[in-house]
């Protein structure tokens, strides 16, 4: 008996661990759960551009905006059964900012900044709808932005960011009795949220310059009180749960928390960072109904409705059937029940995205017959680039690179060559075993091109003629030797050509003989030496008077110069 108690109990357990959430976030084209500050789990994958996003605590379902969704714009999710279901279609001009949904009566509200409306539709009476939406409120000069349900007393709150002139204003479900209720010491109302327990409006201000702020006020604009002032966050969208306040900021790319009943001059909490990720829009706080209503008076309807259990993920009340609405997420319908699914998407409701999850390693885009292309990153192939080129391209131990073209290159280990590294570096020709007349086993092997393999002793071997590699050698040697021969003969040759002209003829400079009687044992120069000094531009002679008296009249110097040029001996290859 207690066993299957037991196992109940576990199960229940269980289920509740799964279902249980803290705040669920729009980024990208999906919804994300954190609880704990940890991403447990997440849902909406086969959407594309989500952004704002309302949470009916009665139903357990959330609603939320895709932006780039082919033909709806606004969509149920069911937390219980996991089923979504779109609810209105996508007008051409759309720019939904706000989404609020009354469970008592199953009116989904939904501000419209670029019509500068609010619309409505009724989940519980669709035959009325405008598949559109019906127009609740125009305005003219205001830019309605957030929006939040009273379901008790049946009001719709929004902010309106006309930047000089922004409020807070309510009216009736019906559009009736509209009335501005916050018009002071107010600059940008971003978000705005409504916690039925204490009766408080909560919005956040994006103040000017790099200031915000968190407010709370009575239902009806009185009793104001900060909760929060701060800098440098870009505040985006405002949650409340049964304790905290969360909100996203898109200026630390962060969701903040503070308690609700947070002492002043309190600081937020950080609790997820989305700097690597789509940009969270849309949040909202798992702010149970049993917490919303807990010793509330005078909301009977909500009370009751969320007293009884079995409204609760019971969405008959809203006459959503799969033949109604927009059954076809991304395609048409086809005589009313099958579905054409547009290029991308497949799948009963198209409501598969085909790239969801087919490339592995790389971009997936959709081809001309609608199926998934997978263009894989470098160093992946395959259909889905499932496969790494380099798996098991190398053999025995080879590392393996890209090259510029994405190609795998080997780079073999000592031993082995090839662009496999599936060769053995031949140490000895391949042939050079069978030649050996080796009888000894030992643990060298050879691979012979019949991939046979051989066991040889090594040192026998190597001391063998080799018929390739020693003629090789002998070759080599001759040819370095004959270069070595060449070489020192051209050396010789450009030593002696580097050599400067030898001049044989002296002059004596012996003042008291002349050149004729001159001996050549007396004091004497070599004309060389001196000539050297300026490469013969003014070569060596005598002050005319002393030392060459006879040739004083008929031989200048410069005719002198020529003289002794023409007395130089060439060596022969000159
Ligand atoms: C939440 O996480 C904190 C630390 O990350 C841990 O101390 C705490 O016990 C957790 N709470 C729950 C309910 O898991
Ligand atoms: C903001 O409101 C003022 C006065 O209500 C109006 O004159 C102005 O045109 C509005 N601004 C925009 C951008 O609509
Ligand atoms: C509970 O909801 C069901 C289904 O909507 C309804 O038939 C029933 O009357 C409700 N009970 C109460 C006590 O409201
Ligand atoms: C979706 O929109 C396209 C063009 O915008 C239209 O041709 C198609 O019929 C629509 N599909 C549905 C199911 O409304
Ligand atoms: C190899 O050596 C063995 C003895 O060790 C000899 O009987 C045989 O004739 C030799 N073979 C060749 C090809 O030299």
């Amino acid at each position: 008996m207690c066993k299957i108690q037991c196992l109940f109990a576990v199960s229940a357990f269980l289920i509740g661990l799964v279902n249980s959430w803290d705040i669920a976030i729009t980024s990208g084209d999906q919804i994300e759960f954190y609880t704990n500050e940890t991403k447990t789990s997440e849902a909406g994958m086969r959407f594309k551009d989500l952004s704002a996003l309302a949470y009916d605590a009665v139903h357990n379902m959330l609603l939320f905006v895709d932006k780039q969704s082919d033909n709806a714009s606004i969509f149920s999710y069911q937390l219980a059964n996991k089923k979504y279901q779109s609810l209105v279609k996508k007008r051409s001009n759309e720019n939904i900012q706000g989404l609020a949904f009354d469970p008592v009566k199953g009116l989904l509200f939904w501000t419209d900044a670029n019509e500068r409306s609010i619309f409505w539709v009724s989940l519980k009476d669709r035959a009325n709808n405008d598949p559109y939406g019906n127009l609740l409120l125009k305005m003219n000069s205001d830019i309605p932005r957030a929006i939040a349900v009273d379901s008790c007393r049946g009001y719709v709150y929004w902010t309106n960011m006309n930047i000089t002139r922004p409020t807070i204003e309510r009216a009736r479900f019906d559009g009736t009795d509209r009335t501005v209720i916050v018009d002071k010491n107010i600059y940008s109302p971003v978000s705005i949220a409504v916690d039925l327990k204490t009766q408080k409006l909560y919005w956040l201000d994006d103040r000017e310059g790099i200031h915000y702020s968190i407010e709370t006020s009575d239902l009806e604009g009185n009793n104001r009180e900060t909760l929060l002032v701060g800098t440098h966050h870009r505040p985006n969208a405002l949650t409340i749960s049964n304790n905290a306040v969360y909100w996203i900021d898109w200026g630390y790319n962060t969701v903040w928390t503070i308690p609700k009943n947070a002492p002043e001059n309190s600081e937020p909490k950080e609790i997820v960072n989305f700097v690597d990720r789509s940009p969270f829009v849309g949040i909202v706080a798992n702010y149970t109904i049993s917490d919303q209503i807990d010793g509330i008076q005078g909301c009977d309807n909500l009370v009751e409705m969320a007293k009884n259990k079995s409204v609760i993920s019971d969405l008959s009340t809203f006459k959503i059937s799969p033949d109604e609405g927009l059954f076809c997420l991304h395609g048409e319908k086809l005589n009313g029940k099958a579905c054409k699914c547009s290029p991308g998407y497949k799948g009963d409701r198209c409501d598969v995205y085909v790239c969801h999850n087919h490339c592995f390693e790389g971009d997936c885009s959709i081809g001309g017959d609608g199926n998934p292309q997978c263009r894989c990153n470098k160093g992946f192939t395959g259909e889905r680039c499932q496969s790494n080129v380099c798996d098991n391209h190398c053999l025995n131990n080879g590392y393996c690179s890209l090259d510029d073209n994405a190609q795998p290159i080997c780079n073999c280990p000592g031993d082995y060559e090839g662009s496999r590294c599936e060769t053995l570096r031949p140490i000895s020709t391949t042939q050079a075993p069978l030649n050996c007349n080796c009888t000894k086993e030992t643990n060298a092997v050879f691979l012979t091109p019949s991939s046979e393999i051989h066991y040889v002793d090594v040192t026998g071997c190597d001391s063998a003629w080799d018929s390739v590699r020693d003629p090789v050698i002998m070759a080599l040697g001759v040819i370095c030797g004959l270069l070595c021969i060449t070489s020192t003969v051209l050396c010789t040759r450009v030593m002696k050509l580097k050599k400067r002209p030898r001049i044989k003829k002296r002059i004596i400079v012996n003042k008291n003989v002349t050149p004729m009687t001159a001996r050549p044992d007396q004091c004497e120069i070599t004309i060389e030496n001196c000539c050297n000094m300026n490469i013969c531009e003014t070569p060596c002679f005598e002050p005319r008077s002393t030392i060459r008296p006879t040739l004083l009249d008929s031989k200048p110097g410069k005719e002198e110069k020529k003289n002794l040029i023409s007395n130089m001996e060439y060596p022969e290859d000159y």
